[in-house]
């Protein structure tokens, strides 16, 4: 029997339902409603029930003909019963390129016999530590509240939220008497933090991190941690980790404080970070510093979830037993006392990363440390495709969430894998003595395959596997909401859901790089597997093409869809994949001539010649769509910069750092890469000329192949292209370029498919 607030209220007048409706919890989402659907902020009632777990029912609002009423357990879940409403009868969505709930129609659809709705797990996530790098790093409360808003509506009720962190950490560093310097030459770039939040580097390369930048975050902060609250989202804050400068180390000799390990090759003024460990009383007194502070910026309870990884591709001082759980146990404790109700959230991908470090008795041993098993959270990171919990008797018993990694560096390539997501969460749960308490997305860059993370956030609220085939029906309907959707649009969808999307290899899972934005090389480039993937599982000709085509063929057919921006969105996206595919063809006739024994430096240019070509058109066809521009990246990092020139230089290089060199020496060279328009004309395209002509050089010479002379030269380009300031050379311009993408994708068509 349900027991509903206000229910007497309800029974009594009309005026008293608007009292009702207005339950404070729930102003948020009333926000949410009045910004998204204004036409309707008065059509939808929203009603807190007092019934455990999280569940909704959605019904015909009694005595209000074109009300809809959803009654639910918790505000999340009142947004999620929203959602529900205006996709399944509404036929709207919102989207990372928008929102376009706005096109509801006026006359709501009835819904009839109530819907009900239940999660099948109490916790929905979102985000992994180094999205706010790959993918937010110089995004706007704008673009915060977009992703909020399709967060909530997916009934999302655990978000990460570690913008603004070093705003605390600095203070409670200043606190244990660290000057300005020590702190500075600790801090990494503001397109870095994630990696020093994590321990894998320390200071900065191409300027300090300016203390600007830190205020605005901090500021932005308080608007995110706001207004996940309001809405309904519990967010997940940071804690003292333990990383510390190394004059740490001077101002308490004392203090038990390590080295930690070396990380991707970066030499050691940059990496070994000091690592102070958890059982010294110095640690406890940071941690309390820290937690105090937090909570007197964005409220005492806002949350009791703390993000806390100390061993994230970071191996521990020692393997000893006892001293993982003394570590643990001494993290846990110092959690304990600053927040009686802390729980304590981990990133397990150090158990897949560093498998062999982390044996079995070791991993039990660490989270042991941690007593009882509601004091952790483990986020099992890569469950599609490599999990652990199943290794590890379901993480001893500690609550873990299911968690779908994807998109490695924001790399762009499409990748998924429908049935993993739709099975895997279910089989989890059902396995005997399964701890299993949420399904969550942890890509690493949220960036395209918008598809994969609808399906994971759907399954949380169904028992048996969503029917994958029904579903993407749904959906397209839905993406491109247009009356009459032509039918060949469906199949282009059925096509890839059931092929590019249904990637059952488990070698190349999370993200696919275009080998057009890796370093040219004459070997190593094709068919790349495991954390840098670039083998294509599906045949292009079968799946790409005729999608792609199929999609055209629907636009022919009904001219409304060219004005649908997720419709314009998916046809580049498309025939970028389809270039990026073709660039591989090309590639290997390169390298087949080069390796042919009648090669001449003609030979060599000639076959250079379709690469280029291809990248051309790629570029050209990226510019017209402004969620496929380098400029846009620039220009969001710049427009942190107050209008001094200076700090604006700063941020620029620290945005082209990430997504080229990663490093000041190339140290993750092109791991996170970009199918950008801009970048490829000015970076990728220079670069593979100056390799095609290297080529043909050292083959008109009759010189060996020097890997170490190509590198380096490339690596030149590579510094000078970050030092640029963007505007200033040739073909460089801010914005769309206005070219036809239709006509754009037909000469595309006709060339290369
Ligand atoms: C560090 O320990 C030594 C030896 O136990 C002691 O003499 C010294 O006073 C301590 N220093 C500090 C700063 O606590
Ligand atoms: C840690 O490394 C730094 C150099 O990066 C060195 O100066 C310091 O002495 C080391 N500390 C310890 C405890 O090994
Ligand atoms: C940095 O870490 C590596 C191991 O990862 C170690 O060999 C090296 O000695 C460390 N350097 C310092 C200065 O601690
Ligand atoms: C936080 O919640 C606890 C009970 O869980 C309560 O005692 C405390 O007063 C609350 N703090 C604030 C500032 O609301
Ligand atoms: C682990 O550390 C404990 C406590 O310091 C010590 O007694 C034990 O011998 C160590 N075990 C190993 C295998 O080194
Ligand atoms: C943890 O290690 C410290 C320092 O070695 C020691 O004093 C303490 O007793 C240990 N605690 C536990 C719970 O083992
Ligand atoms: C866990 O599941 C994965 C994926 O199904 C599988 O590859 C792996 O062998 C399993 N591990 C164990 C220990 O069962
Ligand atoms: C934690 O859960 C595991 C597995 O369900 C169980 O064996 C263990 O007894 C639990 N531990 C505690 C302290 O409740
Ligand atoms: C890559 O894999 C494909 C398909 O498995 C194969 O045809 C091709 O020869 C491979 N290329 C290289 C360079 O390994
Ligand atoms: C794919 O189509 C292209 C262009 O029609 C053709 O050159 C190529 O041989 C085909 N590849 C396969 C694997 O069928
Ligand atoms: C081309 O030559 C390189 C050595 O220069 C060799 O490693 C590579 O396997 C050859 N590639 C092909 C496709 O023949
Ligand atoms: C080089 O030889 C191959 C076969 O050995 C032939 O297909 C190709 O046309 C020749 N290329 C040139 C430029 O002569």
């Amino acid at each position: 029997m349900q027991r509903v607030f206000g229910l007497v209220v309800l029974a009594l007048s009309a005026v008293l339902v608007e009292a009702a409706a207005s339950h404070p919890a729930l102003d948020g989402l009333h926000a949410l409603v009045q910004r998204r659907l204004a036409d309707h902020a008065d059509s939808f009632t929203f009603q807190l029930s007092e019934d455990e777990g999280d569940s909704f029912v959605i019904s015909d609002t009694k005595g209000k003909p074109g009300g809809i009423t959803v009654e639910c357990t918790t505000v999340s879940v009142c947004a999620r019963g929203l959602y529900t409403y205006l996709t399944d009868f509404g036929g709207v969505d919102i989207w990372w390129t928008g929102s376009r709930l706005d096109q509801l129609p006026s006359h709501l659809p009835r819904v009839g016999k109530p819907v009900h709705g239940t999660a099948v797990v109490p916790y929905r996530y979102h985000f992994n530590t180094v999205t706010f790098d790959y993918t937010t790093p110089f995004w706007t409360f704008d673009q915060w509240e977009l992703e909020l808003d399709w967060l909530a509506l997916r009934g999302v009720n655990l978000p990460l939220a570690w913008v603004g962190y070093e705003y605390i950490l600095i203070e409670v560093l200043h606190e244990a008497g660290l000057s300005d310097t020590d702190i500075s030459s600790f801090l990494s770039g503001s397109a870095f933090q994630a990696w020093n939040r994590f321990g894998n580097i320390q200071g900065s390369w191409g300027g300090g991190l300016p203390m600007q930048w830190v205020n605005d975050q901090f500021a932005l902060q308080k608007q995110i941690v706001t207004r996940m609250t309001e809405l309904g989202m519990t967010p997940v804050l940071p804690a003292f980790t333990g990383f510390v400068p190394h004059a740490m180390s001077s101002i308490y000799p004392n203090a038990s404080i390590v080295n930690g390990s070396q990380w991707s090759g970066f030499p050691s003024a940059l990496t070994n970070v000091s690592f102070l460990e958890p059982f010294d009383p110095l640690f406890a007194t940071l941690q309390n510093s820290f937690i105090k502070k937090q909570q007197a910026a964005y409220g005492a309870n806002v949350t009791h979830i703390y993000t806390l990884d100390q061993y994230n591709e970071n191996n521990p001082f020692s393997g000893n037993i006892s001293y993982l759980a003394n570590v643990s146990a001494g993290t846990f404790a110092s959690l304990r006392a600053a927040d009686p109700e802390a729980i304590w959230m981990l990133q397990g991908w150090l158990f897949f990363s560093s498998e062999t470090f982390w044996t079995n008795d070791r991993i039990e041993a660490y989270l042991g440390g941690a007593p009882s098993n509601d004091s952790m959270i483990v986020l099992d990171l890569y469950s599609e495709a490599a999990p652990q919990w199943n290794r590890t008797s379901s993480y001893f018993g500690k609550p873990w969430i299911w968690c779908e990694l994807h998109g490695y560096g924001g790399n762009m390539g499409f990748e998924g894998n429908l049935e993993a997501i739709t099975t895997g969460p279910i089989d989890a749960l059902n396995s005997p003595g399964s701890s299993m308490r949420g399904v969550g997305l942890t890509m690493e860059g949220q960036e395209g395959n918008e598809i994969v993370y609808d399906v994971l956030l759907d399954q949380a609220w169904s028992s048996a596997p969503i029917d994958i085939p029904s579903y993407v029906v749904s959906w397209v309907a839905r993406r491109y909401s247009v009356k009459s959707l032509p039918a060949a649009a469906q199949e282009a969808w059925r096509i890839l859901s059931t092929t590019v999307y249904n990637n059952s290899n488990p070698n190349n899972q999370a993200a696919i790089k275009s080998i057009y934005e890796l370093e040219p090389a004459v070997t190593g480039l094709v068919n790349r597997t495991g954390h840098h993937p670039t083998l294509i599982s599906y045949d292009t000709n079968a799946t790409i093409v005729p999608a792609l085509q199929l999609l055209i063929k629907a636009k022919a057919e009904n001219e409304a869809l060219a004005a649908v921006p997720e419709f314009a969105f998916d046809v580049v996206d498309v025939a970028r994949q389809l270039l990026s595919n073709r660039f591989i063809d090309a590639y290997q006739t390169l390298v087949a001539t080069y390796n042919s024994t009648n090669v001449t430096s003609e030979s060599v240019q000639r076959a250079g010649q379709p690469l280029i070509s291809i990248l051309s058109d790629l570029d050209t066809l990226l510019g017209t769509n402004e969620n496929f521009l380098l400029s846009s990246w620039i220009a969001q990092a710049r427009n942190w910069s107050h209008g001094d020139d200076a700090y604006a230089a700063y941020l620029e290089y620290n945005a082209r750092n990430q997504i080229t060199l990663w490093g000041p020496e190339g140290e993750i060279n092109d791991y996170a890469s970009k199918a950008w328009a801009g970048l490829i004309s000015t970076y990728y395209i220079p670069r593979w000329q100056t390799f095609i002509n290297y080529l043909a050089s050292i083959t008109r010479l009759g010189r060996a192949y020097d890997s170490t002379t190509i590198s380096n030269q490339l690596l030149l380009i590579g510094q000078e292209w970050d030092a640029r300031t963007w505007g200033e050379g040739p073909g460089e311009h801010w914005g769309v370029s206005g070219e036809d993408v239709w006509e754009l994708v037909d000469k595309i068509l006709a060339t290369w498919a």
